[in-house]
């Protein structure tokens, strides 16, 4: 659907890495890469354990994981920080039944720190409780319960919290290096969108 590969374009990322396992879904992705004004869209075929090692150290300012349901793991997390830059955002999204998403946050918190993200580095998540509709097995499934999930949007930024705002500066103090954005995914910034930072983006 293209959502937020969608997202990210309207930011004008200057090259856009999307990894997608799926031969159908990966034609409609070419279809689509063909049609984006805004930045290099890159398509890679594969799955993303085969695929990130043909990337480089270092040279992305802006890593999404998003398939559904989350399934996030622990080396995911190790090669998203090998390939963030100093100031670079890894953001992705946990889902808990309920009102709390505490204990989904617990767990992946620890992981992203065997991954060797810092303390200082894992800002705290947003929480974005919503209600959708079970599947309790009925032939309509409009007569399903909805039911109270909450998704966790984790923001963890290599270098700190700290470091951001020193690039957020450097990107204030020289506005013609960074011709491009990624400021629209708010939850990283409190506030309305702030000067344009990041230029490249991969999402898995
Ligand atoms: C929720 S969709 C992604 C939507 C997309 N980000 C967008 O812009 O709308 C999840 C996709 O992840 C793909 N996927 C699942 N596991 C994968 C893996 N290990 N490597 C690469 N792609 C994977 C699925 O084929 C599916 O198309």
């Amino acid at each position: 659907m293209a959502i937020s590969a969608t997202l990210i374009q309207q930011q004008r990322v200057s090259h856009h890495v999307i990894i997608e396992a799926n031969g159908a879904i990966m034609e409609r992705c070419i279809s689509w890469a063909a049609n984006q004004t805004n930045s290099t869209v890159t398509p890679m075929l594969g799955f993303w354990e085969d695929v990130t090692q043909l990337l480089g150290d270092e040279t992305f300012d802006g890593v999404m994981f998003d398939p559904f349901p989350s399934t996030i793991t622990l080396a995911f997390m190790k090669e998203s920080r090998r390939l963030l830059r100093e100031g670079g955002v890894l953001t992705y999204y946990l889902q808990q039944w309920g009102n709390s998403g505490v204990k989904q946050w617990a767990r992946s918190r620890q992981d992203l720190l065997k991954a060797g993200f810092t303390e200082d580095e894992i800002l705290p998540p947003k929480y974005a409780p919503m209600d959708i509709r079970s599947d309790c097995g009925a032939n309509d499934l409009s007569t399903c319960p909805m039911q109270r999930v909450t998704f966790i949007i984790p923001q963890i930024v290599k270098g700190g919290k700290k470091r951001t705002e020193e690039f957020l500066n450097d990107a204030f103090s020289k506005p013609s290096t960074f011709e491009t954005s990624f400021h629209d995914l708010r939850f990283l910034h409190e506030g309305p969108p702030r000067q344009p930072w990041a230029r490249v983006a991969a999402q898995a």
